[in-house]
């Protein structure tokens, strides 16, 4: 999927040429400034994949549409035009919005609109457009150049309680470079409404449309039968649900830790295939931990749904450590940042096993959840925790 800036002028003349419409100016509405055609929009819009130089913005739509985005440096000079395409051809007709602006500069907020125009009717040689969708103007925040301060926020192990977005960032102003969800935000897939209602919508309301989150999978989103359709939805980085990204001083890596039970257990019907995917996770890992970047950085940050550790004698927790435990520690990775047990825990580091402290945040219920902070500023990495009161758990400085 490529996207593409397009010169304005070029792009308001080609929109008139085809379609003989202009874009309309939002409308005032009883004094307040509203969206046009709001009918149009099912959910969103929600920040994917944030990096120093690019961001991904996603929307969701009630009815097949052809969309773009408008943004710049200033709210009032909305100067460059973006959509996307696939091989060649724009991406329309479709309910599932995403368009990357890429070239950006790192560390600066850039304010932007959405644009949905409807596909009426969509015949070989001739496309009907109906209303279009003008968001207001919203903002996004690139992430911030190496060496500079950062913060993430965890939440893992929601389980299908929307509500819990809430009830636990409530207690905390939104400083987050971006929110990481470290799995489990469902109890298996079941339709997009459910991506909507129990994840986008609730997260977006309770921590601000312009904090990017990005979702990683626990073992609970490979289950139902709309596990499948999940890459539709969210961005990692280049359509895998293991990867690696710097985030200041910060080197990231996101591994897959899959199902918890054995490829053959039943309530898998034969169809999972894990060992051979976290192999590849291995060998793809050994790789990571090779690179320059990787050496270089500061800080060595680890997240895995399933931790390597205190977390039982499944299966899929035995071949996670045996498979990705001794690289980590020949690796000296910085901490590794877990959830899946519901049992919060701040282990440290245990000679042998894990030269690194584990992070493990609780959850689903009351009283149980926590969000971990991890914050960087001069005075080094700090891992601070947190209940769903808002109440301090813990704070560990992290070793460089
Ligand atoms: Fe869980």
């Amino acid at each position: 999927m490529l996207n593409n800036k397009i010169p304005r002028k070029s792009f308001l003349t080609s929109l008139s040429l085809v379609t003989g419409a202009t874009l309309l100016p939002s409308l005032l509405r009883g004094g307040i400034r509203m969206p046009d055609n709001q009918e149009l929009i099912k959910c969103g819009p929600y920040l994917q994949s944030p990096r120093q130089n690019q961001v991904t913005i996603r929307w969701i739509t009630n009815k097949p549409v052809y969309s773009w985005i408008k943004f710049g440096e200033s709210p009032t000079q909305l100067d460059q035009i973006q959509h996307q395409s696939t091989d060649g051809l724009a991406n329309a007709n479709t309910t599932i919005q995403a368009i990357t602006i890429d070239g950006l500069k790192p560390g600066k907020i850039y304010y932007y609109q959405i644009l949905s125009k409807e596909i009426i009717d969509f015949k070989p040689y001739k496309v009907t457009y109906g209303n279009t969708y003008t968001s207001e103007i919203l903002t996004f925040k690139t992430l911030k150049a190496a060496g500079d301060d950062a913060e993430i926020w965890i939440l893992n192990d929601i389980h299908d309680r929307p509500e819990s977005f809430q009830q636990i960032l409530q207690f905390h102003h939104p400083d987050a470079d971006f929110i990481f969800l470290n799995g489990d935000m469902f109890n298996w897939q079941k339709d997009e409404q459910q991506l909507v209602d129990h994840l986008i919508s609730p997260l977006v309301k309770a921590a601000g449309a312009n904090i990017p989150f990005i979702l990683s999978r626990g073992n609970h989103e490979t289950r139902g039968a709309f596990a499948r359709d999940l890459h539709a939805y969210f961005n990692g980085v280049d359509e895998k649900y293991y990867y690696s990204f710097t985030h200041g001083p910060m080197y990231i890596i996101v591994l897959d830790s899959g199902e918890d039970k054995a490829d053959d257990h039943p309530e898998y019907a034969g169809l999972v295939d894990f060992d051979s995917y976290r192999e590849q996770q291995k060998q793809w890992l050994e790789k990571e931990l090779q690179k320059k970047e990787f050496k270089d950085a500061k800080y060595k940050i680890v997240f895995s749904h399933i931790p390597l550790f205190y977390a039982g004698t499944g299966h899929g927790v035995q071949h996670c450590r045996q498979l990705w435990a001794p690289l980590l520690n020949d690796a000296k990775i910085s901490v590794l940042i877990s959830g899946h047990t519901h049992v919060y825990g701040l282990h440290p580091p245990k000679a042998g096993e894990h030269n690194y402290p584990v992070i493990i945040g609780g959850g689903p219920l009351d009283h149980i959840r926590t969000l971990i902070k991890l914050k960087y500023d001069k005075t080094g990495l700090r891992a601070t925790t947190f209940n769903d009161s808002g109440t301090q758990l813990d704070s560990l400085l992290i070793g460089a």
